[in-house]
Parts: structure tokens; C-alpha cells; sequence
């Protein structure tokens, strides 16, 4: 029988490859693989919530029911700063980052930003969601209170990075710059456990995800890469497939082992396209990156991108290295 590695067997193993680290970010990760088991639960149990929810809004203390989301935001929110190994944090469901004032947390080194629930309109009906964070060393000084410079630093800053998808089975999979791993929840004993050792993304791939409803008012190198994938030819196997789920934590997996790109262009109406750079974009760059794939804006690498404010949007194409690089050509291309 092989032996059942869990996720913090194997963060306290990874640990050991770091012999001045000191164990916060270990710590850090061990609280977020909490905070989503929480998460997990409940968003198994989010049929049944809405029915008890529907109950609740008309209790005495005239609570109203917590949406998923909220809840997400709040379970994340609570686990780093109980946990103390962030002196901030910053969320996409919420207007203004969040300083930690406890004396631990002050003291400590880091600061977290994360989408709690991705793929919110896919809650009510049944499809995979997920939750993505992205970490960095502070730029403040250590004891003093966090502020807005340690939030909007480039991709490229992050010391770790990873996501939980909910899926058909509960995954995390994280990166610290030392490749990818994923870890399934085993739910008989709530435990993630190893289950995707060092996972790399095909180079190339057959998949191309992109909401193709917005097609005609994205840039002509975006229509000319979406036709291109449509076009019959054997060597490299197309048309391609596409699969767009609406979860982009859901689609970034798929693509992530099967080999594909993820696309959420610019579009007439929001020329910077819908996806947040620092909570959803930036994490999954550096993981594709540690996987041997690509993640740019388009134009760029997204982890070189200077943020000036909190929930800024950028244009993502994300996936494996060739199908990210042939897109680039032929934006450029039709700029020219
Ligand atoms: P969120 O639920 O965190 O707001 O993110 C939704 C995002 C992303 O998960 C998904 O890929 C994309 O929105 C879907 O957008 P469209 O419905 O415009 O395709
Ligand atoms: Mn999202
Ligand atoms: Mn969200």
C-alpha cells in the first residue's frame, strides 16, 4: 500500500528544504487549508443552506442569511488573522484592504490577498467555485501597521500562491516558487492528502476557454486567434475544443492538466477585460509559470505589471506556453 502523504506532512517536509525559513509561511499555508475545508463544507452544503437561509430571515434578531461568498470572505478573513502570520489582508469583496493590529500580527512578515469565492454565479446551480490567494512579503517595516505599498506589488513579488477548487472532489494546489503540487481532499479522514506531485502543463494544448458570447467586440488578434483555433488541421489537431465553464478556478484546472489556453480579453465596453489582477490573474500566473506555461495580459508578462490600485482589472491569457505565445503574435500582429 503507498503511503498517504497529507498537506501538512508535506509542507513541514518542504519546510525543511528552507533551513532560515522560519515556519510562518508553512504556518500561513496550514490556516488557508483550514479556512477551505470550512469553506468546502459549507458549499457542499449550499442546496440546504438556501432553504435554511430563506428560515433564518425571519428570526427574531432580524439576521439576514450570509451569502456563500460573505461567508467564504469571512472564514478566510478570520483564519489569517487568527492565525496570525499576516499583519494584513485585502479581498476582492471588499472596498479597502484590512491591517491586522494584534502585536503577532504586526510582527509578522507577509500579507495575503484573495478572491474567497470564484465563480460566484455558478453557486446556485451546481458548478465547480473556488478560492485563490496570492501572498507577499511586506514592504513596511516588521512591527509597524501594513500599508497600501504591500498591497500593490507586482506579480512577480509573490512568495506563494494557490487555489481551492470544489469540484466534483475538493482540491488545493499551491506553488512557492519550487514547482506545483495538489492535494485532494480526503473527506473520511478531512484531510487534503497528495494526489498531483510537481504538475506541469503541456506545452501545447486542444482546449481554448474564452466567453465567446463577447467575441465580436474583442480585439481582431483575439478574433483571429478564437477563428484560428476553429479551423481544421491535422498536425495540430484542430479545431480545438472549447469548454468555458464560467468558474475561471475551474477552467484554469482543467487547462492546467489537460494542456489549453484561458482567455478573458479586453472588450469594447471594459477595455481592461473583467478579471482582477491581484486576486485572480497574479496567482494563477505564478502557478502556470511554476507549471512551465505562460500567463500575459496580451501584450506582457501579467506578473510584471505594476498595480496602482487595489482591484485593478487586467486582460488575462492564460495557459500553455504555445498557445499563450501564438495569441501574443497575432494581437501584435493585428496592431500592426
Ligand atoms: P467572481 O465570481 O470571483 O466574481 O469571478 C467570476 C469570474 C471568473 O471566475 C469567470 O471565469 C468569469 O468571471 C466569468 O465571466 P463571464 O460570465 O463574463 O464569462
Ligand atoms: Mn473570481
Ligand atoms: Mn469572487
Amino acid at each position: 500500500m503507498s503511503s498517504i502523504v497529507t498537506l501538512s506532512e508535506f509542507i513541514m517536509e518542504r519546510q525543511a528544504d528552507f533551513p532560515y525559513a522560519s515556519g510562518d509561511l508553512s504556518r500561513l499555508l496550514a490556516d488557508i487549508g483550514i479556512a477551505s475545508k470550512i469553506v468546502n463544507h459549507k458549499v457542499n452544503k449550499a442546496g440546504l443552506q438556501d432553504i435554511l437561509g430563506a428560515m433564518e430571515s425571519t428570526n427574531v434578531q432580524g439576521e439576514t442569511q450570509m451569502k456563500l461568498d460573505v461567508f467564504a470572505d469571512n472564514a478566510l478573513l478570520n483564519a489569517v488573522r487568527w492565525g496570525g502570520q499576516v499583519c494584513g489582508a485585502a479581498s476582492e469583496e471588499n472596498e479597502k484592504y484590512f491591517t491586522f493590529e494584534s502585536e503577532i500580527c504586526k510582527k509578522s512578515k507577509y500579507v495575503i490577498l484573495f478572491d474567497p469565492l470564484d465563480g460566484s454565479s455558478n453557486i446556485d446551480v451546481n458548478v465547480s467555485i473556488g478560492t485563490i490567494f496570492s501572498v507577499f512579503r511586506r514592504k513596511s517595516s516588521v512591527g509597524d501597521l501594513a500599508n497600501v505599498n504591500d498591497f500593490l506589488q507586482k506579480g512577480s513579488e509573490q512568495v506563494a500562491a494557490g487555489y481551492v477548487i470544489y469540484g466534483s472532489s475538493t482540491m488545493l494546489v499551491y506553488t512557492t516558487g519550487h514547482g506545483v503540487n495538489g492535494f485532494t481532499l480526503e473527506p473520511s479522514i478531512g484531510e487534503f492528502c497528495l494526489s498531483h506531485e510537481n504538475m506541469r502543463i503541456p506545452e501545447d494544448g486542444t482546449i481554448y476557454s474564452i466567453n465567446e458570447g463577447n467575441l465580436m467586440s474583442c480585439s481582431p488578434g483575439v478574433q483571429a486567434y478564437v477563428n484560428w483555433c476553429k479551423q481544421t488541421d491535422k498536425k495540430t489537431q484542430r479545431p480545438y475544443s472549447a469548454r468555458y465553464i464560467g468558474s475561471l478556478v475551474a477552467d484554469f484546472h482543467r487547462n492546467l492538466i489537460k494542456g489549453g489556453i484561458y482567455m478573458y480579453p479586453g472588450t469594447v465596453k471594459s477595455q481592461e477585460g473583467k478579471l482582477r489582477l491581484q486576486y485572480e490573474s497574479n496567482p494563477l500566473a505564478f502557478i502556470v509559470e511554476q507549471a512551465g506555461g505562460k500567463a500575459s495580459d496580451g501584450k506582457g508578462r501579467i506578473m510584471d505589471i505594476q498595480p496602482s490600485s487595489l482591484h485593478q482589472r487586467a486582460p488575462l491569457f492564460i495557459g500553455s506556453k504555445n498557445m499563450v505565445e501564438l495569441v501574443e503574435r497575432l494581437i501584435a500582429e493585428e496592431n500592426n
